[in-house]
């Protein structure tokens, strides 16, 4: 006698009652980036991701219309204002493109749950997420920009708030800026485990947020750190983080692995826009099955932890199933 695996594998629907990991519409958050413009129908697809689009706030509202209907249930949103300056000013102004988006979704589609990207990158002029002295970037001032930022995305009536900017601290002041404001019920969904990772350069094309000069390892992690990523996500955690994200997901399962066995909370996985550009060009060239390379990513960061995803592949997984 031995062990006769193949017996589960003989029918499709055998198949599909032993299958361990499935990918549910629940699962999933769809990114969208919004751009503030004279033109609200103004839709312009990025080059380095085929399928994705930088919209203006109509445009998006009539692409929800589509989508929300198909079972969305989560959105992250990320702006790209008019101005940019050295203090981030239009990240929190109550006007800005994000408070104003929030709004305009919230007022029709009062259940799909709105998440803003916390972070400065996108409107500082130097491209930065945080306010640059002598060439760094500062920590400790910062803190009070970000906070000032998630409380205006909270008080336009966005669900939650995801900090990506990785400064010390920041959960910490966001928590006690919305709790001081009357918003305790507001979760917090900390980028806790980013990485500086060079997956997301086509996500600085399509967000406008580049850094000008140098990079970001001073304050995004070293992606050959294991042990550092458990102390960042137990510090935020720690600061009133209620759900913890390790980006990017694919060349970082180990890490997901690692932070969902360690910490009892909602793990998060970001699948950034380099892993999704990747896909879309070797399918393009033929190389690849589109459809079945993105549904085995998929299962595959889930597999290794991640309750939640945040891909951009969400519209057409909800499409397919449809
Ligand atoms: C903002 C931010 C970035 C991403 C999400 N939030 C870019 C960065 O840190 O440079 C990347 C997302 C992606 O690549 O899809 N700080």
């Amino acid at each position: 006698m031995f062990y006769r695996g193949r017996r589960l594998r003989t029918t499709s629907n055998l198949r599909d009652m032993v299958r361990e990991t499935h990918i549910n519409p629940e699962d999933l958050i769809q990114p969208y980036f919004v751009v503030e413009t004279n033109d609200p129908g103004y839709k312009k697809e990025i080059p380095s991701m085929p399928g994705q689009f930088q919209r203006g706030i109509k445009s998006l509202l009539n692409r929800l219309e589509k989508i929300y209907p198909l079972g969305l249930r989560a959105i992250i949103l990320f702006g790209i204002p008019k101005q940019k300056d050295e203090k981030a000013s239009s990240a929190y102004d109550e006007n800005g493109i994000i408070q104003q988006c929030i709004k305009r979704i919230k007022d029709k589609f009062p259940d799909l749950i709105v998440i803003t990207d916390v972070c400065l990158c996108e409107y500082m002029s130097h491209g930065h997420c945080g306010i640059v002295k002598n060439g760094y970037v500062q920590n400790d001032p910062t803190l009070e920009l970000l906070a000032k930022t998630a409380l205006s995305h909270v008080k336009a009536g966005c669900d939650m708030v995801a900090p990506s900017d990785m400064m010390d601290g920041r959960i910490k002041i966001i928590r006690q800026a919305l709790d001081q404001n009357g918003f305790k019920n507001t979760p917090i969904m900390s980028y806790a485990v980013k990485y500086a990772s060079s997956f997301y350069g086509p996500f600085r094309e399509a967000a406008e947020s580049a850094p000008k000069f140098g990079d970001r390892r001073s304050y995004q992690m070293d992606p050959a750190n294991k042990k550092e990523a458990i102390r960042e996500a137990r510090a935020d955690i720690e600061e009133g983080a209620d759900i913890i994200m390790v980006k990017p997901a694919l060349a970082y399962l180990d890490i997901i692995s690692t932070i969902s066995k360690n910490f009892p909370y909602p793990i998060a996985a970001y699948q950034v826009s380099g892993e999704y550009s990747q896909i879309k060009a070797a399918a393009k060239m033929g190389w690849i099955d589109h459809d079945m390379v993105m549904m085995e990513s998929l299962i595959g960061i889930k597999r290794a932890g991640a309750d939640l995803i945040l891909s951009y592949f969400t519209e057409e997984i909800l499409k397919k199933r449809s």
